[in-house]
């Protein structure tokens, strides 16, 4: 396994890697890990993972801080590796000649939340730590308890009692210890460090536990692997992110990053934040040039990324601007709208997910990407996570008895 140790995004003050080790005891931010990038320069070539077997995130092990955590014939062997689509149908749709799709949708546990959760139990399985905790609006929690149960470790979820009906059965089918709790995510958040401190459990919570970006990451490992390193373009690639926490976007970073340390990426794509309209606490720190992130009473039909205070804000922001991407805020509208078109080019989305094509619809009204510039939407959850927005969003079919009369009337 690489070495590795743990560096605060925001003071620099560096730590080894410990069991508990989770932010920054001097000032309470998120841990960065730091690979040993000059040993893995000597001794690492893109070719021993360009020519990997493994479809899946487990290619990248050599640049990842954990060791291999088998769970052979498990759906944990299959996180990530998810297809990246020409979408022909929708480049037209949208003039956009060089628009790529990235669908999160075929992981495990339908969604992009696999990938921080595979990683972060392959690290609990290394500590021989046999309970897992996190908060979730969802799909954080059903990445989790879906791949714990594939490893037999326990998985304790606190989610809000507003989540999405389809999340809750996911959590529930997967045999977790779940508990809905009647008030908002943030609090859900709070509660799950208070249970994790006082029982002893292994915590998973999104931004807090360092190796979910690590495990996030590993999307923008492969944009490299399928994308960037075969299509030779000369203007900058624009990637597309919904933001609720921010450690989606924070994860991807981190990927290019190392990449661009190791010498493999000679460009960082610019990351382009979406966030509600309800919910835009990182956006609005980003347009007020500010590094506080000053909390809001999150309200999007976008349940994923309902967040009041975003726990990987501080590195969303640093991701965006040190990439030379920028935030969109999008309404619920166009949200639902952005919803309906994919599921005409095929694919169906959770709102969230979506999220990220109306913030590339409002970047091009803007004119903050051309329509010549390679990009990339990243679709980061199935439609089938929550039926009910579906439902509200597409409408309901005409029910009718089973007469061919029925159908001829006008
Ligand atoms: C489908 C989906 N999209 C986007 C996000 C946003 O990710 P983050 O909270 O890391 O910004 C989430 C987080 O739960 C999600 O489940
Ligand atoms: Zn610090």
């Amino acid at each position: 396994m690489v070495e590795f140790i743990l560096r605060c995004s925001h003071c620099g003050r560096e730590y080894p890697p410990s069991p508990d080790r989770y932010t920054c005891p001097h000032d309470g931010h998120n841990l960065d890990v730091i690979l040993d990038y000059a040993t893995l320069r000597r001794t690492l070539h893109p070719r021993q993972i360009l020519t990997a077997q493994e479809p899946s995130i487990w290619r990248y092990l050599p640049l990842l801080p954990v060791e291999d955590p088998g769970g052979w014939g498990t759906p944990l062997r299959r996180v990530g590796w998810t297809p990246v689509e020409e979408a022909p149908r929708l480049r037209e749709a949208l003039g956009l000649p060089h628009l790529w799709v990235k669908d999160e949708s075929p992981n495990p546990t339908a969604s992009f939340k696999d990938r921080a959760s595979a990683v972060v139990l392959a690290r609990a399985r290394q500590e021989g730590r046999d309970v897992v905790v996190t908060a979730s609006t969802g799909n954080a929690g059903a990445a989790l308890a879906g791949l714990a149960a594939a490893l037999g470790i326990r998985a304790v979820i606190f989610a809000p009692h507003t989540a999405p009906r389809a999340k809750v059965a996911q959590l529930m089918m997967y045999a977790a210890q779940v508990y809905l709790v009647r008030g908002t995510y943030d609090q859900a958040y709070d509660l799950s460090l208070q249970a994790a401190a006082r029982w002893g459990w292994y915590c998973r919570n999104t931004g807090y536990n360092p190796f979910t970006a690590e495990g996030k990451k590993t999307a923008a490992l492969e944009l490299w692997e399928q994308l960037l390193r075969r299509v030779r373009t000369t203007r900058p690639w624009a990637v597309f992110v919904p933001v609720g926490d921010g450690n989606i976007i924070a994860g991807l970073y981190k990927g290019f990053w190392d990449l661009v340390q190791l010498g493999w990426l000679p460009q960082m794509p610019r990351l382009f934040g979406v966030q509600a309209e309800g919910s835009a606490a990182v956006a609005q720190a980003f347009f007020a040039e500010s590094q506080e992130i000053q909390p809001v009473q999150a309200h999007t039909v976008a349940d994923s990324i309902a967040v009041d205070l975003p726990r990987d804000g501080y590195r969303a922001l640093r991701a965006v601007r040190e990439s030379g991407g920028t935030f969109v805020v999008v309404s619920d509208a166009e949200i639902l709208e952005a919803m309906r078109l994919l599921g005409r080019f095929g694919w169906f989305v959770e709102p969230a997910a979506a999220a990220s094509l109306a913030g590339l619809r409002k970047a091009l009204e803007m004119g903050l990407v051309s329509g010549q510039d390679p990009v990339v939407l990243l679709l980061t959850g199935s439609g089938l996570k929550d039926v009910e927005t579906a439902i509200h969003a597409a409408g309901q079919p005409p029910e009718i008895p089973p007469t061919l009369d029925a159908l001829e009337q006008p």
